[in-house]
């Protein structure tokens, strides 16, 4: 309570808001404390009264006056083709808002698997060169929180680690906290026993979907994906994609649109 809040600007590339969407619905922590106790939010263009010049001054500000202090949050990534003419913020391709933004941030945090992976508008044939964001920006720490979206008591929980330890949160190999992305769906979906016991749904709305089966054979990829869904699950822990009765689709891996994750096994 007696911390100062952590500065905070919020960047959008190519992306559909809806990182945003779910960080808006965090339930514990509420995203109405995190906003307004844990965070200051100095610069998100698609939440922002300001605009146009008015708003850019503040990213000129933020620059200036926390120095090495702020947490660059990316939300989307940058198409580099054609000099990054696909993404235009503020008069200018977003890559360069992007590199002159995190050249005196603290720690950058790609949001969902846009900024993670670079994720549909990456996928081949990647007509705009959609690149993720560890690839261009190399000289700053980079965590990465994917899925599409991420949970949001994900990204509210990365944010409240980094504020209560004043540390940033271990890592696994390709840059992903450890204690939200260390298990794989699989590990422990509440379907796991009948996967263990060899009870699978064969096809839509066999019996086996009736039972609440597992649904490995219509193509569900938990058991290759790293995410929290399967303990924290969504809408403050009510559900998920399995308990709906659909397979997860690996939205947090890379790639997952070209590696036949999606509608396809
Ligand atoms: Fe939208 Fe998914 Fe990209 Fe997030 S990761 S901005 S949900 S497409
Ligand atoms: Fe594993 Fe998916 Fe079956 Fe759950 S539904 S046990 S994640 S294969
Ligand atoms: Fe995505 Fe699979 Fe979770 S599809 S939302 S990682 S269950």
């Amino acid at each position: 309570e007696t911390k100062p809040r952590i500065p905070v600007v919020w960047l959008h590339g190519l992306e559909c808001t809806c990182c945003s969407e779910s960080f808006i619905r965090s339930a514990h922590p509420l995203v109405s404390d995190v906003i307004l106790s844990m965070i200051s939010l100095d610069y998100d263009d698609l939440i922002m009264a300001a605009a146009g010049h008015q708003a850019e001054a503040i990213l000129e500000e933020v620059r200036h006056k926390h120095a090495g202090n702020y947490i660059l949050a990316v939300e989307g990534n940058p198409p580099l083709n054609q000099d990054g003419m696909s993404c235009i913020v503020g008069g200018r391709p977003f890559v360069e808002q992007l590199l002159e933004m995190a050249d005196s941030c603290k720690a950058v945090i790609s949001w969902g698997s846009c900024a993670s992976w670079g994720c549909v508008q990456a996928a081949r044939p990647n007509p705009t060169r959609a690149t993720p964001v560890h690839e261009v920006i190399r000289d700053k720490p980079v965590i990465k929180v994917p899925g599409c979206p991420p949970i949001a008591e994900v990204m509210t929980g990365v944010l409240t680690y980094i504020l209560t330890f004043d540390r940033l949160p271990e890592l696994d190999r390709q840059g992903r906290p450890l204690m939200f992305y260390g298990q794989r769906i699989h590990d422990k979906c509440y379907r796991r026993p009948h996967f263990d016991a060899g009870q699978f749904v064969e096809a839509w709305d066999d019996e086996g979907a009736r039972r609440g089966y597992c649904l490995y054979k219509v193509g569900c990829k938990g058991p290759t994906t790293y995410n929290a869904c399967s303990t924290i699950r969504w809408n403050g822990g009510v559900s998920f994609p399995i308990q709906s009765g659909h397979g997860c689709i690996g939205c947090s891996e890379d790639g997952f649109w070209d590696k036949g994750s999606f509608y396809q096994h």
